[in-house]
């Protein structure tokens, strides 16, 4: 079997961790591949809320391997404190938690320099102010640090004075911020060192040797398509890219690799943080999809923007991952609304177009279908068969018009409320 790959297919939050905590349990090895602590994933198992933002979400599942890929740009604070949260609840990480040597580093400088460029700037991204952007910059600009540096003291040390000092000269000249004491960035990466000296490996030729000897791997993706710094709405995206290229480029695995691409796909559509969102819905139907979907980042805690599903952008998210299977995820959450909207084109300039535009989306109008809602609560539904036949229909619509093998729907939050669809 070859590796299997979860994408979110929209802005993020798609309910990605949840199934990756299902997918994991017929898994050997479960790889974040880009992203950053700007991710919030939840796993909620036997009523217990887990929310990871670095470490991968099957790590649940005792004895799985998980993987830091080399696309991650790693906090050393958010990871220490993850690590030390799973051991005090009797979860082992050592022996079964590696990260790629040729990960990035991301340092306090970076979140202050991001903090800073979100106040200063015209447009803001909203970002989740994680140091996302600058961290990636770094790497891009070739003045990142990577998890393997950092085992060499001269490398260290010229590295990391170069990009303080750097860094430092923007914060106090540019943006009339504090700067950094560099001797509270050696202490934090010290500390890092100290605990995660034995988990870094060569992740590629880890994966690889796994792959030879028929491991099954898990590529979990962090963010979504329409945040991807090439296929997203730029500028209104993230730094990385959730997409499948970065999948391969973020663990060094190739295309051969892959058998099958999961989109994991809400049955709504959500957004945080600012940017063109044409499904949008302001008043009382997106705050009750807000309320009662618990619509508030795991990250950050802002309102998530609720709107309804839109196919122009999903067909896009099929067409750029190449997405073979669609996991339709918070069905339940559409329980009691009379009518059900789809997005099913755009309106651009007059015109009617059924793609997602690259620069234009702010401009267009969505063109909806309405579909019959159901009034019955499904979230203890445990097949198809079973939901009432508004929802039978309006997932199979989706399915229809999106061109995606629909394979699974999420109905609750809790690992049990999940099926297959045949
Ligand atoms: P991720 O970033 O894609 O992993 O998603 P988040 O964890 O940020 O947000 C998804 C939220 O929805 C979390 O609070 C999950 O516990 C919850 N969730 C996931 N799937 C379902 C579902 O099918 N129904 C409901 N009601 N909640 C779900
Ligand atoms: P998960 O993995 C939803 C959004 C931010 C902002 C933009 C850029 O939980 O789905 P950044 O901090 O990355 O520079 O912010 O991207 N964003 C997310 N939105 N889910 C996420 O991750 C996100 N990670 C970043 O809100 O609009
Ligand atoms: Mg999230």
């Amino acid at each position: 079997m070859g590796c299997i790959v979860a994408i979110g297919a929209q802005w993020g939050d798609e309910g990605k961790a949840k199934m990756i905590d299902y997918f994991s349990k017929d898994i050997d090895i479960i790889v974040r591949y880009q992203g950053g602590a700007n991710a919030g994933h939840t796993v909620v198992v036997d009523g217990v809320k887990h929310v990871f933002h670095l470490i991968p979400s099957g790590i649940l599942h005792e004895g799985k391997i998980c993987i830091i890929g080399n696309g991650v740009v790693v906090d050393p604070e958010v990871l220490l404190d993850e690590i030390e949260l799973l051991e005090n609840k009797g979860i082992q990480v050592e022996g079964r938690f590696f990260i790629s040597d040729a990960a990035h580093i991301l340092l306090p400088i970076h979140k202050a320099f991001d903090e800073a460029m979100e106040e200063f700037r015209s447009h803001k991204i909203g970002t989740t102010k994680r140091g996302i952007g600058p961290a990636y910059s770094d790497k891009c600009l070739r003045i990142g640090i990577r998890v393997g540096d950092i085992f060499d003291e001269d490398i260290l040390y010229e590295r990391l004075s170069f990009d303080i000092k750097l860094k430092n000269l923007y914060l106090e000249k540019v943006f009339s911020k504090q700067p950094f004491a560099p001797e509270k960035i050696f202490e934090i990466i010290s500390r890092f060192r100290d605990k995660v000296s034995k988990m870094v490996i060569n992740t590629a030729h880890y994966l690889h040797t796994a792959i030879d000897a028929g491991k099954k791997i898990l590529l979990e993706g962090a963010q979504g398509f329409a945040l991807d710094i090439d296929h997203g709405t730029y500028p209104f995206v993230t730094s990385s890219n959730p997409t499948i290229g970065g999948a391969l480029l973020g663990t060094g695995l190739n295309i051969f690799d892959i058998e099958k691409i999961y989109g994991i796909t809400k049955a709504y559509i959500t957004r945080v943080g600012e940017g063109p969102f044409p499904t949008e819905i302001k008043g009382e139907i997106g705050e009750m999809l807000r309320t009662k979907g618990g619509e508030f980042g795991a990250t950050t805690g802002r309102p998530r923007r609720c709107g309804w599903f839109d196919l122009p952008l999903i067909r896009q998210a099929r067409r750029i991952n190449g997405i073979t299977d669609m996991v339709l995820t918070k069905l339940d959450v559409l329980s009691g609304l009379k009518v059900i909207k789809i997005a099913i084109a755009y309106k651009l300039n007059g015109k009617e177009i059924d793609y997602f535009p690259s620069s234009q989306l702010h401009r267009v109008e969505p063109v909806y279908v309405e579909l019959p809602g159901w009034e019955e609560d499904i979230s203890s539904c445990t097949c198809f068969d079973e939901l009432p036949k508004a929802a039978q229909n309006y997932a199979r619509y989706i399915e229809r018009e999106s061109g995606i093998k629909l394979s699974l729907i999420s109905n609750g939050a809790e690992r049990k409320n999940t099926f297959k669809v045949s």
